[in-house]
Order: structure tokens, then C-alpha cells, then sequence
């Protein structure tokens, strides 16, 4: 047999493989985060959530005071940027997941 051809098939058969990998990988990855919660510490994925600090402390209902919904906080923390006189708002580190405040405690809610 030419030896090209052989060649090619053991690259296609490569190929192939490497796809197939790739697929059964990609069903089993769960979207779904692991939340687990002991001794009153919320863990996702094995990590803390940040508690929500007093943006303004002189101020009952500020951004962190008081949960509205996502797209409140989504405001803010969709981007990284710069608010004057506040500071840097970073941008929401992980996939959009709903209920901010499940884990990230309103300062009140403080443990
Ligand atoms: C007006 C803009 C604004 C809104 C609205 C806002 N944030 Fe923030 N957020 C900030 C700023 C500024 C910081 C950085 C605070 C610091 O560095 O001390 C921050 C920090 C955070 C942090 C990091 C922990 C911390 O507090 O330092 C988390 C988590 C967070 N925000 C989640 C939320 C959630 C959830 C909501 C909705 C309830 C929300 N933010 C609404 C401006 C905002
Ligand atoms: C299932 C729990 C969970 C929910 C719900 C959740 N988060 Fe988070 N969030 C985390 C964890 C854990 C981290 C820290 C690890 C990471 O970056 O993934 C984090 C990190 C962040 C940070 C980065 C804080 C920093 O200091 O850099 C921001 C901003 C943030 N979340 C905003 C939000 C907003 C806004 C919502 C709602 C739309 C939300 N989160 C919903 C668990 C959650």
C-alpha cells in the first residue's frame, strides 16, 4: 500500500479520536455549580463566595444593602470599570447564575 495513504488514515483515525474525546468530555461537564454548605459556610465548587461589604455604610438602601434582583447587580458588575469615588467594580467572575444574594450575603446577613 502507498505509504501516504496510510498515513492518512492514521492521521484521520487521529482526528477522529481526538473528537470523539472531546464530545463525551464536553456531556459529562456539568453547568450546574456543586454548592455545599458546612458549618453554616457556603462552599461553591470547593470555593467562598465574597460576602457583600456596606458600599455605604451612611445609607440603608445601597447597591449591596438590598437585594432588587439580577439585573440590578448586573449593572455594576457586568463590566470591570471605575464609578468615582467608589472604586473598581469587578466583573462578575463566573457564568450567570441567579439569586445573587444565596451566596453572596447581604452585609446584614453577616456570619
Ligand atoms: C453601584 C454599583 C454596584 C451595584 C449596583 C452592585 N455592586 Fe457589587 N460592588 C461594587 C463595588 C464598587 C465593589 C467593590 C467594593 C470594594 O472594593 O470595597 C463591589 C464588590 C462586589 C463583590 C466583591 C465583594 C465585596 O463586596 O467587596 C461582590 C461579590 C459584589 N459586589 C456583588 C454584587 C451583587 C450580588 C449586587 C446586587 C445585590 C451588587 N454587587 C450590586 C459596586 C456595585
Ligand atoms: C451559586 C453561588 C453564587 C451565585 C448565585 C452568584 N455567585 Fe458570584 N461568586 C460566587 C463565588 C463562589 C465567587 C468567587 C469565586 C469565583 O470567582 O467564581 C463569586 C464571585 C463573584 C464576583 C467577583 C468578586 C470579586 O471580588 O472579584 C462578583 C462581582 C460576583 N460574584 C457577582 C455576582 C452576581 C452579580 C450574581 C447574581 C447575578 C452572583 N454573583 C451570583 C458564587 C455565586
Amino acid at each position: 500500500m502507498n505509504k501516504t495513504i496510510v498515513y492518512s488514515l492514521v492521521a484521520v483515525a487521529g482526528i477522529m479520536l481526538a473528537i470523539i474525546t472531546f464530545t463525551i468530555q464536553d456531556f459529562n461537564k456539568t453547568t450546574e455549580p456543586d454548592i455545599v454548605k458546612k458549618d453554616g459556610v457556603i462552599y461553591v465548587d470547593g470555593q467562598i463566595p465574597p460576602q457583600l461589604s456596606d458600599l455605604f455604610p451612611d445609607q440603608e438602601d445601597g447597591p449591596h444593602q438590598k437585594y432588587v434582583d439580577e439585573k440590578s447587580c448586573l449593572k455594576c458588575h457586568n463590566q470591570e470599570m471605575t464609578i468615582p469615588g467608589m472604586g473598581l467594580v469587578s466583573k462578575i467572575s463566573h457564568e450567570f447564575r441567579s439569586d445573587c444574594v444565596s451566596c453572596h450575603l447581604l452585609p446584614s446577613k453577616a456570619i
